[in-house]
């Protein structure tokens, strides 16, 4: 049980990784609201955790919809006075293959709608409440296929995508650090979900765990870094 139970909410939380960090935390003693796009999907990711004895509540939130963001703010609003800590996790990665000369314009906007557009428009909504919550955090879920330091051939619209989220974290960061609010970049790492496939290194919990640290581990007032297993990744 944690010390000083935070409240948060983790977005993409009915499978993967955000699933993962929601039991993680929710074990910690943290008070989670796991969200998901499909109430049905996220309904039932809660009741497997309720049914492991965690207290964990279900917020419906599509980060592609800016109608969504702003109808679970709102609901959220009547729930909950303060947010400690927000943890923009879900994401598309529409294809693995080819380069930025294959890449489609759907793909492109698609994959920048949820992976960049959602977590800003989320961090905008959600002020207020972050800002009742202070010293706040918010953990933005990120890829080393981000880093435009060591960018790679591969993955051409999710890495576009992760590389601008890195931005708007550090843009995040410095425009909300006045603020009381903290913004990080973290990757899990290449970890066995439906996105990183069976054939990554990482376990769920291994994956879930370099992200749910940055809450656990980490002082409130540690922003503008990209975060990985290891220490730093360079931007
Ligand atoms: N797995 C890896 O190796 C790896 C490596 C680096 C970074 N990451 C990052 O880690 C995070 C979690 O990835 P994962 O591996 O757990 O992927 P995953 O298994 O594919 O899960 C993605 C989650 O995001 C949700 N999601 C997608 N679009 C959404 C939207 N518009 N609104 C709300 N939720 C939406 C999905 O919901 P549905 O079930 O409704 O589709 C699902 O819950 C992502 O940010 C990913 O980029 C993963």
């Amino acid at each position: 049980m944690s010390a000083t139970p935070l409240t948060i909410l983790v977005t993409g939380g009915n499978k993967g990784i955000g699933l993962e960090v929601c039991r993680q935390l929710a074990r910690a003693g943290h008070q989670v609201i796991l969200s998901a796009r499909s109430t049905e999907r996220g309904q039932a990711a809660v009741a497997a955790l309720v049914k492991e004895g965690l207290h964990v509540d279900f917020l419906e939130l599509d980060t592609s919809d800016e109608g969504s963001i702003h109808r679970a703010v709102q609901a959220l609003s009547g729930r909950i006075k303060a947010l400690h800590v927000l943890i923009n996790n879900a994401a598309i990665l529409q294809t693995w293959m080819g380069t930025i000369l294959d890449v489609t314009a759907v793909e492109l906007r698609e994959t920048f709608n949820t992976n960049v557009v959602g977590p800003i428009l989320l961090t905008q909504a959600l002020l207020p409440l972050l800002e009742a919550g202070k010293p706040a955090r918010i953990i933005n879920v990120s890829s080393q296929l981000g880093s435009v330091a060591q960018m790679t051939d591969g993955w051409p619209g999710y890495g576009i995508s992760k590389a601008a989220l890195n931005a708007a974290t550090r843009k995040l960061a410095v425009a909300l650090q006045k603020r009381g609010i903290s913004v990080n970049a973290a990757s899990p790492g290449w970890v066995k979900t439906d996105m990183g496939t069976e054939n990554a290194p990482l376990s769920l919990e291994q994956g879930a765990r370099n992200i749910a640290r940055l809450v656990t581990d980490f002082p409130a007032a540690t922003t503008n870094k990209f975060l990985q297993e290891n220490g730093e990744y360079p931007w």
